[in-house]
């Protein structure tokens, strides 16, 4: 029985005669028994299905609840679809790690708005991490009326009482608590992807980087049990995944604060054992929590895939020190060098940020000499965002932008020049590709990925998906390649 299943049985248990249950998750699934009824009256009146959509704003973690919003609402009785436009419910999940995120939520608003004069039984719903500042809930209520539901990061699991609340009010429904201690498993989820999937390990964070939102609005770091975690990775296996993704703010440090403290690389080691499971990765790595320990359980696995996500964030140890990430460049750069000893044919890949509060030229150049010495697989670039609330934001000396974009673009030039030299020294090889989807472009190929994360497009069909197969890469077409499906007998590299 799949884990939706025996979630099933426990939903039809409920009893709506009854008042709901006061313990976690039960009480959830009496008002998913509830939402059925409402949603199924409301088909029958409409003589059709009633349709949600689910958008993901945010970063994996994000998307992780989005699957949970997604099996929640197909639970409930809605007919899932990619269309906001024929939505009679649309919830988006949000993001705020830069301002550019939230102007994105208003934007659309704007435009949702249009199609809720047409469909008047259309609801509106907003969660995520956007909706944990206490502005952006304010804006909403003043100018965005026609919202229906509002919640945030810390009740997700809430989600059922909350529409089934919204079901019935006139006016807008607001739920965001300030924190949480509270980690409710055991709620159904849709799946994007049937053979791979993120499994949460954490959620939070301490570290309170001086520039990052995130602390704020996703509260103090909370592990969750190793046996529950595992619990969920051989269920996954035993539902056809084969690669599973790790997820949280910094997978570093998970385990320190459990009752019976674990670290991150004995749960990899766990994790290793559990058959069906091919490929491992994780996300994100900081590197000041970067054991020993973790870097000899890369080194021995035969799972975890070759690729390290360890984000920089600036080269300058200077500027390190007023970000608060607790390393310097030399520390980092050795670290890499560790690693890189310990598996040398691994990806490094990488996050970076220009144009933090009193960033200097000088400052910049140490930046880019680490992208030089380092030769990052990819990196993800960003312009420095100031945050209400962070310390960063009450700094001084914010750099001027026509800086910032110079410095910008002068980054993004050399780590993409070096990205594609990287790509293009595995030309040639032949490497195992776990096959995502078909090819949006051309539906005569399909798209896969290497351990090391690059993308490849190969000759073949749908039924190729969720495979792993030995693939000979043709051609670099700079960030990706062309790749052929080889025979059985040809040689494998790793
Ligand atoms: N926990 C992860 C990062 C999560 S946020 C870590 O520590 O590595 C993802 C990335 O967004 C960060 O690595 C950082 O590069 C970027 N970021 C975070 N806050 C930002 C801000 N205020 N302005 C610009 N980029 C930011
Ligand atoms: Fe933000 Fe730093 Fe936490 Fe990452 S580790 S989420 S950058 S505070
Ligand atoms: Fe964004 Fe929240 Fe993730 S702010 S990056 S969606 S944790």
């Amino acid at each position: 029985m799949s884990y939706n299943d025996d979630i099933e049985m426990l939903i039809e248990a409920q009893d709506l005669t009854l008042p709901p249950p006061e313990r976690e998750p039960q009480r959830q699934y009496y008002f998913i028994k509830k939402c059925r009824e409402i949603i199924k009256k409301k088909s029958e009146e409409l003589g059709r299905p009633l349709y949600a959509c689910s958008v993901c704003m945010g970063c994996q973690m994000n998307a992780k609840d989005s699957e949970k919003l997604t099996g929640i609402l197909e639970t409930a009785g809605y007919e899932i679809t990619d269309s906001q436009e024929e939505a009679d419910f649309v919830i988006y999940n949000t993001c705020t790690v830069r301002e550019n995120a939230n102007n994105k939520v208003y934007g659309r608003l704007g435009y949702l708005n249009g199609f809720k004069k047409k469909n008047p039984n259309m609801i509106i719903g907003l969660c995520g991490c956007m909706m944990q500042e206490k502005k952006v809930v304010e804006k909403l209520k003043k100018s965005y009326p026609f919202v229906n539901l509002v919640f945030g990061t810390h009740n997700i699991y809430k989600f059922p009482e909350l529409l089934a609340e919204t079901f019935q009010a006139d006016t807008m429904v607001v739920d965001v608590w300030d924190e949480t201690d509270k980690i409710v498993e055991d709620l159904p989820a849709k799946r994007k992807y049937s053979f791979k999937s993120g499994v949460n390990i954490m959620f939070g964070c301490n570290n309170f980087c001086s520039y990052c939102i995130v602390p704020y609005v996703r509260g103090r770091e909370r592990s969750r049990k190793p046996e529950d975690i595992l619990e969920e990775i051989k269920k996954l296996s035993s539902e056809g995944v084969v690669e599973i993704m790790l997820l949280g703010q910094n997978v570093n440090s998970y385990g320190k604060n459990l009752d019976t403290p674990v670290t991150f690389a004995h749960l990899l080691r766990e994790a290793e054992k559990i058959e069906g499971i091919e490929r491992i990765r994780f996300m994100t790595s900081h590197p000041k929590d970067l054991s020993d320990e973790l870097i000899d359980v890369m080194k021995h696995s035969k799972k975890i895939c070759k690729h390290l996500h360890l984000p920089l964030q600036s080269g300058s140890s200077r500027i390190l020190k007023e970000m608060n990430r607790r390393y310097t460049k030399e520390q980092y750069l050795q670290l890499v060098d560790k690693v890189r000893q310990a598996v040398p044919d691994i990806a490094i890949t990488t996050d970076i940020i220009v144009g933090f509060p009193g960033e200097r030229e000088e400052d910049f150049l140490e930046t880019m000499d680490v992208v030089k010495k380092v030769r990052f697989d990819s990196a993800f670039t960003f312009i420095y965002s100031r945050r209400t609330g962070t310390p960063a934001a009450a700094m001084e000396n914010q750099v001027a932008e026509d800086v910032v974009k110079d410095r910008f673009d002068r980054l993004l030039k050399e780590v993409q020049t070096i990205a594609q030299e990287k790509a293009m020294e595995h030309t040639g090889k032949i490497f195992p590709v776990l096959v995502e989807e078909v090819n949006r472009q051309d539906d005569s190929f399909v798209t896969g990925r290497l351990s090391n994360n690059s993308v490849v497009h190969l000759k073949g069909d749908a039924g190729l998906i969720g495979t792993i197969q030995q693939v000979k890469l043709k051609e670099c077409r700079g960030f990706y390649y062309i790749g052929e499906v080889i025979s059985q007998d040809e040689k494998k590299v790793w």
